[in-house]
């Protein structure tokens, strides 16, 4: 009987195998972003990071439709504790830098090279779909490495490093098909990661907390437009308490991971379209004071309350001055803090839905037994009480 060998080095069993390791990576990489945003100060990589940890989420999601077409469960495991050991360190950089050098210098580029040799070994059609979510991943992985480029030019390659590097090594790289190095020694300049309490940032800015969380209705336009550019400029802090949810929740369902990471890049967005408009309007928003202590308050909570406060909290409540807003700018012809507005408003409806849609398995998986409604309704009220009137109290729980 005629039969072929086949060129191709993949097979559909190493496909599987594969495919895992990618997604497990890409999964990780996610979550150390999401666990460092709040605690990396400079402000530029922290907006990065919004848009980078959604993206990694991104192609998770790639990576986890074609697995559910090949494997139940789709979401597993790899099964290479050196592969495992390697992604439970990266997170235990000794700074933001090094943390950005580990997963931008050594991790990504690895992927990326892994992911154009699958292209051209796995079998070209019966495997088409997969080769479909790698090219997409791919323009994003190497849009991510070109960002460090730029971003760490300055950083030198240092130990931190250079210990990720042996520990994908031990791994067989990314594969896991490469000759594997002996498992390195803990780095000396390892330093364990603790999900931060305070929010980080950079010398530029004075941190007080007046005025926190409070709604000021001012009868004068300009005013209150500025007031409001210069609040969304502030929105960092709802990003960093949506880092924080998704790194203290990795019990919850993929999907909750996913809306989550668009929730935390919506809010870099936000905060980012709060500084173009200032930017635009002669305003430097380094000069706006950033009430970090909103965080700091937010985070003495358990991740179910924080997620509660802001999003049947903040978010719900945020639309009638919204609203008014653009009737006042209507009336003075401002299209363009109109339209800013109007994009906010249509991603702040999906916070609320996110937030009505998964705060029960939120409760549930962070063992809280309190009735959804009552929990929900006791947060909002302590939100009133501790946050809209600005008093923002620590209670050391
Ligand atoms: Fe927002
Ligand atoms: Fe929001």
């Amino acid at each position: 009987m005629f039969t072929i060998k086949p060129k191709e080095e993949i097979d559909f069993e190493t496909n599987k195998r594969l495919l895992n390791r990618y997604r497990f990576m890409e999964y990780e990489m996610l979550r150390i972003l999401a666990g460092w945003l709040p605690a990396t100060a400079r402000m530029e990589s922290k907006l990065a990071m919004g848009r980078l940890l959604w993206e990694d989420a991104q192609h998770v999601q790639h990576l986890y439709q074609r697995l559910r077409e090949v494997q139940t469960p789709a979401f597993r495991p790899p099964g290479d504790p050196a592969l495992e050991r390697l992604m439970a360190e990266a997170i235990h950089a000794p700074g933001e830098w090094e943390l950005l050098a580990g997963l931008f210098r050594v991790l990504k580029p690895a992927l990326v090279d892994a992911y154009r040799w699958h292209l051209a070994q796995t079998f070209a059609n019966p495997d088409a779909p997969t080769l479909y979510a790698l090219k997409h991943i791919l323009l994003d992985e190497e849009e991510h490495i070109g960002w460090a480029a730029d971003a760490l030019a300055s950083h030198p390659v240092g130990a931190w490093e250079a210990y990720i590097h042996d520990l994908l090594l031990a791994a067989g790289g990314v594969t896991g098909m490469g000759a594997r190095a002996d498992a390195p020694a803990p780095s000396p300049v390892r330093t364990p990661f603790v999900a931060p309490r305070e929010a980080a940032r950079d010398t530029r800015f004075r941190l007080v907390n007046e005025q926190a969380g409070q709604v000021r209705t001012d009868p004068d336009v300009a005013t209150r437009r500025q007031m409001e550019f210069e609040n969304y400029s502030q929105e960092m802090l709802a990003a960093e308490t949506v880092a924080l949810v998704i790194y203290l929740s990795p019990q919850m369902p993929w999907a909750f991971t996913y809306d989550s990471a668009r929730h935390c890049y919506d809010e870099t967005r936000h905060c980012r379209l709060g500084i173009e408009w200032m930017a635009q309007h002669g305003l430097d928003y380094t000069q706006v004071a950033q009430n970090t202590r909103i965080y700091a308050w937010r985070s003495q909570y358990d991740p179910a309350t924080q997620y509660a406060m802001l999003t049947m909290g903040n978010e719900v409540h945020a639309f009638p001055y919204r609203h008014e807003s653009i009737a006042a700018y209507q009336q003075v012809g401002d299209q363009l803090s109109i339209q800013y507005i109007s994009y906010d408003m249509a991603d702040e409806r999906q916070h609320v839905a996110y937030g009505k849609k998964w705060l029960p398995e939120l409760l549930a998986k962070h063992g809280i037994d309190t009735p959804v409604q009552q929990f929900i309704d006791e947060a909002v009220a302590r939100w009133e009480v501790e946050y809209r009137s600005g008093r923002l109290p620590i209670h050391n729980l």
